[in-house]
Formats: C-alpha cells, sequence, structure tokens
C-alpha cells in the first residue's frame, strides 16, 4: 500500500536519545569518528560502515552513492572502487568529495570532506586478495556504470570471467582499487528533541590542528 501524502508529511520522529557536549568530543576527530563507528557496530546498525560518497561531474553536477569505508586511520577515509566509471571519472578532474554516515538506531550523522587521492598499488592489491573469489571476479566482470543491453549481458560476461581464470589466483584489474580521503572538515551531529540538534564541525587549518565550533542545527 502506498503512503499518502499527508502520511508521508506526517512521518517523523523526535530524537531523544541523548545529546553531544563539546567535553565528550575526543579533540582528534578521527579517534571520535571511530568511537561512533565502533558503537555503531556494536548497536548492530546494519552496514555500519556505509557512507554517501558525494563527487561533482565536469559539468557541476554532484553525484551521491553508496560505498563501505574499508580502513579510517591518519590518512583518513579508506574505500575500494572500479578506476573507470563515474565516481572515477568525477574524481580525476575533481579530486575533492563528501562523505556521509547516517546512524538511526543512534539518531547521528558525521558529515566529511576533503581531498581524494587513488591508494597505493600494493594496498589495493592486497585488500583485493582478502575479497570473496566472486567479488573478485565481478570487479574483472562489471564495467562500472557502463550501459548494459540486459542482465543476460552481465551474467554471461560473469561467466567468461570465471572461466578465463578458473583454478588460477585472481589478480587485481588495473582499473581497480582503492581511494583515500584526506579530511578537511568532520562534522558529528546527534538529533536532539524539538530539532535542537547537536552539531560539531572540526576543521583543519594549514598546519593540520583541528578548530571545534558548535553549528546551528
Ligand atoms: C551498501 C552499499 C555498499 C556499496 N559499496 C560499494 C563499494 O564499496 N564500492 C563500489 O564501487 N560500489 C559500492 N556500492 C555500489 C555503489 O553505490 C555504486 O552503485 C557503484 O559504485 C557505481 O557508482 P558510479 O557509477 O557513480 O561510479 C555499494 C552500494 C551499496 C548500496
Amino acid at each position: 500500500m502506498n503512503l499518502s501524502p499527508e502520511s508521508l508529511a506526517a512521518l517523523r520522529l523526535d530524537y531523544a536519545q541523548r545529546g553531544l557536549d563539546l567535553n565528550e568530543l575526543d579533540a582528534d576527530p578521527l579517534v571520535q569518528f571511530r568511537a561512533w563507528l565502533a558503537e555503531a557496530h556494536s548497536q548492530k546498525v546494519i552496514e555500519p560502515n556505509a557512507m554517501i560518497l558525494s563527487t561533482v561531474s565536469s559539468d557541476g553536477q554532484p553525484w551521491s552513492r553508496t560505498v563501505l569505508l574499508k580502513a579510517c586511520d591518519e590518512r583518513g577515509f579508506v574505500f575500494f572502487t572500479n578506476y573507470a566509471g563515474f565516481k572515477a571519472q568525477h574524481l580525476s578532474r575533481e579530486p575533492r568529495a563528501a562523505l556521509t554516515f547516517w546512524w538511526g538506531a543512534l539518531e547521528r550523522q558525521v558529515n566529511i570532506t576533503g581531498r581524494i587521492s587513488q591508494t597505493a598499488r600494493d594496498e589495493s592489491e592486497s585488500y583485493f586478495r582478502v575479497r570473496p573469489l566472486a567479488s573478485q571476479l565481478g570487479a574483472w566482470a562489471s564495467p562500472q556504470s557502463a550501459v548494459l543491453e540486459s542482465r543476460e549481458a552481465l551474467e554471461q560476461l560473469f561467466a567468461e570471467t570465471k572461466a578465463r581464470f578458473e583454478g588460477q589466483e585472481v589478480p587485481c584489474p588495473s582499473d581497480w582499487g582503492g581511494y583515500v580521503l584526506e579530511p578537511e572538515t568532520i562534522e558529528f551531529w546527534q538529533g536532539r528533541r524539538s530539532r535542537l540538534h547537536d552539531r560539531f564541525r572540526f576543521t583543519r587549518s594549514e598546519e593540520g590542528d583541528w578548530k571545534i565550533q558548535r553549528l546551528a542545527p
């Protein structure tokens, strides 16, 4: 059954779980991020490492899609993808992006912006080696973002790839690998009652230290 326009307009939740104070935040936003990610994981948020990645095409059109965070360390936020698809085309012209995490069960959002670069080849290869076989084959079989004639055409490409690598280790394709987003801003958002949410934005200075500001919701 469809939601009526009235029901859709009336869908809302008052966020009441908890607040967020400046003194609860670690001075290093990456440490803080990892603590929130671990909490999302322990609270059984589905795919807590799923993040919306936004990039900008050459004509200034923003595009968003979900990718999985696979590492978060002093360099920043790492994900893996095809190096020839739409997002890679955007990033080769405009190597900046935004990431958004929404952990509904915790009434939390994290927004990140920064510059992006490809990970070192050996990091992409090491991660590729630990992916399940079907994902390795999929990376070879799928010309990410290309138009397909049909579902059968994709399955045919997968079957051909499977036959090609039968009995062998599947190498990492040259057009597949990681990106690391080096954060310039990281915002922590905690839902509160009456839409009076708590927001703290960390902004990195040229020297590399972080300034924190509370923002209006
Ligand atoms: C939960 C979830 C996780 C995903 N993780 C990835 C990922 O880690 N890497 C990836 O290339 N695509 C991932 N995808 C698919 C992307 O959202 C997207 O469809 C694909 O990367 C093609 O994007 P593009 O055409 O804009 O380049 C994921 C999708 C979902 C829903």
